[in-house]
Order: structure tokens, then C-alpha cells, then sequence
């Protein structure tokens, strides 16, 4: 694997994968890798014949007060797990090389990078816009992979190859998790055993209102009490949002007709998780 940490080093490997014909996979990343990291790197390993995966802590995407200085870092460890994976390349720039200045450029998703996660994170969304369509440039990937636990991340990351014409084409892979049913992700490791122990309620809220769902349920407001009430039963967990929503326009649809994302945040102590699970209500029989 080359690690590779400025920007013309990385197109002088890109130019060398061109010439010899390889498409290239791409998974970016902030590090502190996990399962469900790897479960990205496999997905790109079938996808291209290079594998490229980013590490990069991208400060444009916190906001004021939140977790940028204290998110885990740890690149050795990291490069040997992805040499185990038979990755090609690591890109992993700092934070000089990435925003040598300022950027003045924005990138908006009208409305779409408001709700859910960006309504209690402003400007997160831009960021995440800002920092792929950079990588995106530099990479210049056949293929990106990105994970359904970021659900509305990957939706705008659509949006912006879509919107942007970036000739990439994006996956997303299932959420993987623990054997609780948590979902992976490197803020766990900021959990105590107590909120560690209290932090499956999410998933099993999730499960709650979609077993509603399939049973009939088809109030969004109705399957959004549910989510709420049981994250709610935990006395550790305190509630940012539960959602029923349009996968598409990530609106509360007026009835669940449609496919629908159930999506949740809350905070556990200190440390904010998210989680999602799409769900397909059956087709209700014509009369
Ligand atoms: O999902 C993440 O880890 C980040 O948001 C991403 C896509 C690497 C951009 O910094």
C-alpha cells in the first residue's frame, strides 16, 4: 500500500493507474477505522481494481463546539488494517494541505442539508459537499463508497455528483453493527459501559416502528411517537430527532405510501449517534 499525503503525489499515483488501465474505488473516511469501515474497502475491492481510501479529519465539517479536536485519530493503525485489506492507495492529507486557504466557495443542497442531521449540525452538510467534491478532484474515482448508516449524507452525495456532473458513481453500503445491534461508528468509542450498554435502544427503536409499519402503521406522525417514546424509555439517552421521512426529499410524507427512511439522533452523555433504517411498507392490496 502507498501512503501518500499531498495532493500532486496523489495525482502522480492517479495518472500512474490511468495509464495502465485500472479503474479506481474509492472509500473516504475520517479514520479511527471499524468494521463497517472495512465493510466499505470490501465493497470497493469488487468495485475496482485500485483502492484508494482517504483519511481525513475534515475540520470544515464540525461546527463551533463540537468534536473535532477529541475525534479519535490513529493512522498506524489504521494503514495496518487497510494493508491487510489490500488497499493501494492511502491518501491522507493534513489539514494545511487540504485548505491551503480559506474557501470561499459553498456548496448548498437547498433545504435538503437543513432537516435531520443538519438541522441541529448547521453547516455540517456543507463541509461534508465541500471536502467530497475536493477528494472527488483529486481521486478522480470510477466508483465512491459510502455507508447507510450516513443516510442523508449519502443522499446529498448524490445530489452533488448528480448536480455537479462528477462522473462517479456512488454506492452505499449497509450499515453493519454490532452483535446488540449498535451501529458502528468511531464515536463509540467515546461511550461509558453505562451509555455503551444503553446505546442498542436506537436500533431497537428503529425496529419497533418499522415491524409498526409492516404491521399497517401508515401515520408517520404516529410511527415518529413510537421512535421517540422508546428512545425516551432510556434514562441516559436524550432525543435530537426521530423522523419518518420521504427517502427522496426527506419530507414527513402526509401517509406512509412509499418507501420511507426512519432516522434518529440522539445524545448518550456527551456523545451524539445517529441511525437509520429504510423501510418498504408491503403494497396494500387493491379493493
Ligand atoms: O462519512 C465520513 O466519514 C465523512 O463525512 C466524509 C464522507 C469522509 C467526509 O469528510
Amino acid at each position: 500500500m502507498e501512503t501518500l499525503s499531498t495532493i500532486a503525489a496523489a495525482r502522480r499515483r492517479r495518472e500512474a493507474d490511468r495509464r495502465e488501465g485500472r479503474t479506481v474505488a474509492f472509500v473516504p473516511t475520517m479514520g479511527f477505522l471499524h468494521e463497517g469501515h472495512l465493510a466499505l474497502v470490501r465493497r470497493a475491492r469488487k468495485l475496482g481494481e485500485a483502492v484508494w481510501v482517504s483519511i481525513f479529519v475534515n475540520p470544515t465539517q464540525f461546527g463551533p463546539g463540537e468534536d473535532f479536536e477529541r475525534y479519535p485519530r490513529d493512522l498506524e493503525r489504521d494503514a495496518a488494517l487497510l494493508e491487510v485489506e489490500g488497499v493501494d492507495v492511502l491518501f491522507a492529507p493534513t489539514v494545511e494541505e487540504m485548505y491551503p486557504t480559506k474557501p470561499v466557495v459553498q456548496v448548498g443542497f437547498s433545504g435538503l442539508d437543513a432537516v435531520l442531521c443538519g438541522a441541529s449540525r448547521p453547516g455540517h452538510f456543507a463541509g461534508v459537499g465541500l471536502v467530497v467534491a475536493r477528494l472527488f478532484n483529486i481521486v478522480e474515482p470510477h466508483v465512491a463508497v459510502f455507508g447507510q448508516k450516513d443516510a442523508q449524507q449519502a443522499l446529498l452525495i448524490r445530489r452533488l455528483v448528480e448536480d455537479l456532473s462528477f462522473p462517479v458513481r456512488i454506492e452505499v453500503a449497509p450499515t453493519v453493527r454490532e452483535p446488540d445491534g449498535l451501529a458502528m461508528s468511531s464515536r463509540n468509542a467515546y461511550l461509558s459501559p453505562e451509555e455503551r450498554a444503553a446505546a442498542p435502544v436506537l436500533y431497537r427503536a428503529l425496529r419497533a416502528a418499522r415491524a409498526a409499519i409492516l404491521a399497517g402503521e401508515r401515520d408517520p406522525l404516529a410511527v415518529e411517537a413510537l421512535l421517540r417514546g422508546r428512545v425516551e424509555s432510556e434514562p441516559l439517552a436524550r432525543l435530537d430527532y426521530a423522523a419518518c421521512v420521504d427517502r427522496q426529499s426527506l419530507k414527513r410524507p402526509e401517509r406512509i405510501d412509499g418507501p420511507v427512511l426512519l432516522a434518529l439522533a440522539a445524545h448518550l452523555g456527551s456523545t451524539r449517534l445517529i441511525d437509520n433504517i429504510p423501510v418498504d411498507p408491503p403494497l396494500e392490496a387493491s379493493p
